[in-house]
């Protein structure tokens, strides 16, 4: 990876909201140490950085959709390795405030409450692909956190199937839990292959993993994906 320019860390924490949070795990361990000193916005970068070792989703002159970009590192990653010829967009309801290249746009806001149609606009066509590490904020009771992060992944489908472009591929962040496979199942219908990764820079205690799908199905809208359809 090529270092981003340095800038002054979010006051935020190294990994957005997760990492507020900080009973029960060392705060400042080794990523956090190594995404500081590359002068990357968060720990989180090292997640997308195997997830793309692994599976090599990204690539140069393409268009990328983060959600839930802040404080910022995946999108710095994203736009090193679209570079110039490519498009970032990012959303997230708290400030970005990394320094970042000009084919990277963040738009503050609610996932639940954007229009794909102006995310697709203000990148000036479908995207590529559809990054998403939505995180809820954790009550610590384990069915609700996952509730709510399964919503933020269903809230992260329905603007793939209308921003996404056919050959795309979607990546979300999940809580793991009774609903993933499930998930999985209706995933399959919108994707070629779908696959779970769990990063090593992972926290120890996290529920976290990545469902990865690849071979994005713009034919398979939201009708085709429900969760009815999945369990015929
Ligand atoms: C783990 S952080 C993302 C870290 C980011 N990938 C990075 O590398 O810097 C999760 C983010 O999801 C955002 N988020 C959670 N719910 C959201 C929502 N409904 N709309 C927009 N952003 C949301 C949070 O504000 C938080 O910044």
């Amino acid at each position: 990876m090529n270092r981003p320019r340095r800038h002054n860390r979010s006051r935020r924490g190294s990994e957005g909201r997760d990492e507020k949070k900080s009973g029960g795990y060392r705060r400042h361990d080794g990523f956090f140490r190594r995404a500081r000193d590359q002068g990357f916005a968060a720990r989180s970068v090292f997640k997308l950085e195997e997830i793309q070792q692994r599976v090599e989703l990204l690539r140069q002159g393409q268009r990328l959709l983060d959600l839930g970009c802040a404080p910022g590192s995946w999108l710095q990653l994203a736009a090193q390795i679209v570079g110039r010829g490519g498009r970032v967009i990012g959303v997230d309801v708290d400030p970005v405030e990394v320094p970042l290249p000009p084919w990277v746009t963040v738009l503050r806001g609610d996932v639940a409450a954007i229009e794909p149609g102006q995310l697709v606009a203000a990148a000036g066509g479908r995207f590529d692909g559809l990054l998403s590490d939505l995180a809820p904020h954790t009550s610590g009771v384990r069915h609700a956190d996952q509730a709510r992060s399964l919503a933020l992944v269903e809230r992260a489908l329905e603007i793939a199937a209308a921003a996404v472009a056919d050959g795309g591929f979607f990546v979300a962040k999940i809580f793991d839990g009774g609903d993933v496979p499930a998930l999985i199942a209706r995933l399959r219908l919108a994707a070629r292959e779908v696959r779970t990764l769990r990063p090593r820079a992972t926290r120890s205690h996290s529920k976290e993993i990545y469902l990865v799908a690849t071979g994005w199905r713009t034919s398979a809208g939201m009708a085709q994906i429900d969760c009815r359809s999945a369990q015929k």
